[in-house]
C-alpha cells in the first residue's frame, strides 16, 4: 500500500498497522498516547468487521480432525472468538479520531454510505474489504463497493477527502488496474503473499511482486496509459459489476485452452487440504 497523503513528514514506504485496540474504552486515550510515542507509526488501522468471528469451517474441520495440532490451531483461529469489542460504533471511532492526529483508517468497510460517513468524520482512509471472504457469508466484492462509494463521494463533493484502498480477490495485475481505474489509492493482497511466502520464502514474495508489476505495466501499455494517475473509470466497463445472475461461459478459456498446472513446491512441507 502507498502512504497516506497527510503531510510530507509522515511519508513513508509503508504503514505500521495497529489492528488491535484495548477492549477497555476507559483506557483508550492513554493507549493512543503510548502508540504516539512510536514515531514509526504512520496510521492506526481499526478493524470494523470483527464484532464476531466468521464461521470458518475449514479451521473448525482441521481442529476436529487433528487432535495433535488442535491446541495451536485453536490459538491461530482464536477458537471461534474475537477479542474485538462487539459494540464498536461511530461514537468510538469519533473518540479515537478526537484524541490523536495520527491518520485513522477503517478496515472492513462494506457500504458506500459508511465511506461517506467516514469522510465526513475526518477519517483519512478506508480499506474496503470483506476480510478475504472470511467473515460475513455472501458479503459484497470490494470492487463493487468501491464503484458505489466513489459515486456517492463525488455526489457530495467529498471525493478528495478520503483515501480508499481495497483488498480481497486481487490476484493479477489486471485486478490492480481495475481498482486503480475505479479510484482506489492502492490495493492489498492477503493469500497471494501467504502462498508465495509459504511455498518459496522471500524469493517467492519477490517473484510475486515482479509478476504483478510486469502485469500492471503490460496492462497499462495495452490501455495506452503511461502514468498511474491517468487510469480512470472511462477505461473500464462497469455495466455488469453488480450482475450476479448465471455466468456467461467462456468456451475458449474453459474447454479449449490447456489448463495451467501448479508448479511443484521447492520443499515438500506436507499437504494442505
Ligand atoms: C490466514 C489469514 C489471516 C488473516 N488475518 C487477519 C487479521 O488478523 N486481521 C485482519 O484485519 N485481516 C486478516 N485477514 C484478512 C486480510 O487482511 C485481507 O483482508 C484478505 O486476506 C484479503 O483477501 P485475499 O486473501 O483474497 O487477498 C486474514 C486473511 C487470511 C487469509
Amino acid at each position: 500500500m502507498s502512504s497516506f497523503r497527510v503531510s510530507s513528514k509522515t511519508r513513508t514506504s509503508g504503514i505500521n498497522c495497529i489492528s488491535t485496540l484495548t477492549k477497555s474504552w476507559a483506557n483508550l486515550e492513554n493507549r493512543i498516547k503510548e502508540i504516539e510515542k512510536y514515531k514509526t507509526v504512520k496510521a492506526i488501522f481499526i478493524n470494523v468487521d470483527l464484532a464476531d468471528l466468521g464461521n470458518r469451517e475449514k479451521d473448525s474441520k482441521r481442529r476436529a480432525e487433528d487432535e495433535a495440532s488442535a491446541a495451536s490451531l485453536a490459538t491461530a483461529a482464536n477458537n471461534g472468538k474475537t477479542d474485538y469489542p462487539s459494540n464498536l460504533s461511530w461514537k468510538h471511532i469519533e473518540r479515537i479520531r478526537a484524541c490523536t492526529n495520527i491518520p485513522i483508517a477503517l478496515k472492513g468497510i462494506q457500504r458506500g454510505e459508511d465511506v461517506v460517513l467516514a469522510a465526513e468524520k475526518g477519517i483519512s482512509g478506508v480499506v474496503l474489504s470483506n476480510h478475504g471472504g472470511r467473515q460475513l457469508d455472501f458479503s459484497r466484492p470490494p470492487l463493487e463497493v468501491l464503484s458505489e462509494a466513489k459515486q456517492m463521494l463525488k455526489e457530495r463533493g467529498l471525493d478528495n477527502k478520503i483515501e480508499i484502498y481495497i483488498d480481497g480477490g486481487i490476484r493479477r495485475g489486471s485486478d490492480i488496474v481495475k481498482a486503480l481505474c475505479l479510484g482506489a489509492t492502492g490495493v492489498g493482497l492477503g493469500r497471494p503473499f501467504l502462498y508465495a511466502m509459504a511455498g518459496y520464502g522471500e524469493e517467492g514474495v519477490l517473484k510475486l511482486v515482479s509478476l504483478l508489476e510486469g502485469e500492471v505495466k503490460n496492462n497499462m501499455k495495452l490501455l495506452g496509459v503511461d502514468n498511474i494517475k491517468d487510469l480512470n473509470e472511462e477505461l473500464i466497463d462497469t455495466t455488469t459489476l453488480k450482475f450476479r445472475g448465471s455466468m456467461v461461459n467462456d468456451r475458449l478459456y474453459d474447454g479449449v485452452y490447456e489448463q495451467l498446472n501448479f508448479p511443484s513446491f521447492k520443499n515438500e512441507v506436507g499437504s494442505i487440504n
